[in-house]
């Protein structure tokens, strides 16, 4: 029998993950049905009660849903915890299983896909809000020489700063500080989790931060040469990245979630590409 898996959230139109996980499973020769659900806000556990009961087996959760789907798991894996959000679930009897694989499915995209060991590198993280949030443990345990959070409002930056302190098993120094703080320090790596992509805005930072040689690393995706990766472009560095390789990792690593058979994302990632120009 077909199993039933779906994304859901509002609006779904633009959703790429029913082309991503019916790639997969054409390649991994698994026989699911993968769709959108719009649900009306205000109603996601309603929703999701009736997708589950017409035997719905999981659902991948997008904006503005990712809190909702938190409240409605029954057991929260610690990726979920760690991020206070959800963006997958799978659906055992009367049980919901809820992860999130944003950050891991980043990290695996940098040091596999890229071939960027985050190992003993000198990380810079932009933005101290949900994205951030659920990369961080998943960064940290790869024991990067030091995760700088930077942030508009400081505080947020040292807020996760300490939360992630308490919860890495690694002892890796992370600090939470302002774009001011950072003086004339560069870093090896260079992550935009800002929003300010989504309005085509550039968060305060100087060129100097990008060191020689650097990874720039855009999470959001589709958008072409963002302000933040024509900084790095004009500062010299030429390895850029944005979110395409991320959003196929975090999907195979849902479709292994479900179904145990890991699909090769290569393809997905090259069909999905949007040229940084
Ligand atoms: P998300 O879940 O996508 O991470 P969020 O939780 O609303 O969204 O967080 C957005 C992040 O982008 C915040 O860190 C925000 O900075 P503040 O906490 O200071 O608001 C950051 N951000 C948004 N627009 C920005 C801009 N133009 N320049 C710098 N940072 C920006």
């Amino acid at each position: 029998m077909t199993d039933r898996y779906a994304v859901i959230g509002n609006p779904i139109e633009q959703s790429k993950s029913p082309l991503i996980h019916t790639a997969f499973a054409q390649v991994t020769g698994q026989d699911i049905e993968y769709t959108k659900v719009l649900s009306p806000l205000g109603a996601f556990a309603q929703t999701v009660d009736a997708f589950r009961a017409a035997g719905g087996r999981g659902m991948n959760v997008t904006a503005p849903f990712k809190l909702d789907a938190f409240a409605y798991a029954t057991d929260l894996a610690p990726s979920a915890q760690m991020a206070g959000a959800v963006n997958a679930m799978k659906f055992e009897g009367g049980k919901v299983y809820a992860e999130n694989f944003d950050g891991v499915g980043l990290v695996r995209d940098v040091v596999h896909n890229l071939g960027c060991p985050l190992q003993g590198r000198r990380v810079l993280i932009l933005g101290a809000g949900g994205a951030t949030r659920g990369a961080l443990l998943p960064m940290l345990a790869q024991g990067p020489a030091e995760v700088v959070i930077v942030n508009r409002t400081v505080a947020k930056a040292q807020e996760l700063a300490a939360l992630a302190r308490k919860h890495q098993s690694a002892s890796v120094p992370v600090r939470g500080v302002g774009y001011a703080d950072l003086g004339a320090q560069s870093f090896d790596v260079v992550f935009n989790a800002t929003s300010a992509s989504l309005s085509a805005e550039l968060p305060p930072l100087s060129a100097s931060a990008f060191a020689p040689g650097c990874l720039a690393y855009e999470l959001a995706y589709g958008k072409g040469l963002t302000p933040f990766l024509k900084l790095a472009q004009q500062a010299g560095v030429t390895r850029l990245a944005d979110g395409v390789g991320m959003l196929a990792e975090q999907a195979a690593e849902a479709f292994e979630w479900w179904r145990g058979v890991r699909p090769d994302t290569a393809a997905v990632i090259d069909k999905l590409t949007v040229p940084l120009v």
